[in-house]
């Protein structure tokens, strides 16, 4: 087990003599971090496990009830320790999708890219102009501003599972949603 780093503040005296030139410099939106001022050790996400079961029913229901896309639900987990990022860890996200038979998602784009394992189904993604099909168990990438749309071809509940790297794009604050166009 490594040792966790506390760090100290070795300048809190001077920080007191040089407080006048900071508040000169700081404004609205700006601050000045004087060295070693604002080092406590950032916040840790805990280990945890999302259940399945309860996953599902929430999809089935929202994909049956909502109003957005008629036979679609995505849901989404993060950490609230993540702050702005948002992620499930600081830099990724992740999600399932749900789709029932007959039924795609509408198509779009973002600068995050994703990695997808269906979880159950059958079906086709079309990323960029190009038919992808795939099935239970299978994983396929849709890279960063690929337009891209789901469908389920099959008879039964698709439900398809991603990790993207938004969060990280999120903390860069350049985060990008578009529909198709
Ligand atoms: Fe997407």
């Amino acid at each position: 087990m490594s040792k966790l780093l506390v760090r100290k503040d070795l300048q809190s005296d001077l920080k007191r003599n040089v407080n006048d030139i900071v508040k000169e410099i700081e404004g609205d939106d700006l601050k000045v971090v004087v060295f070693m001022e604002n080092t406590e050790p950032p916040v840790k996400v805990k280990p945890k496990v999302i259940k399945f079961e309860p996953t599902v029913t929430l999809l089935r229901k929202l994909a049956k009830e909502g109003q957005i896309e008629k036979g679609v639900a995505k849901i989404m987990f993060y950490s609230p320790s993540t702050g702005r990022s948002k992620g499930l860890t600081p830099n990724m996200m992740a999600g399932f999708q749900y789709i029932e038979p007959g039924t795609s998602t509408t198509p779009h784009s973002h600068n995050m890219a994703s990695i997808y394992l269906v979880v159950k189904g059958e079906g086709y993604s079309e990323i960029d102009g190009e038919i992808f099909k795939w099935g239970q168990g299978d994983i396929f990438v849709v890279p960063a501003n690929a337009v891209h749309s789901h469908t389920n071809s099959g008879k039964e509940e698709a439900i398809l599972f991603d990790v993207t790297d938004s969060g990280l794009l999120e903390n860069m604050g350049i985060l990008e949603f578009k529909e198709k166009e």
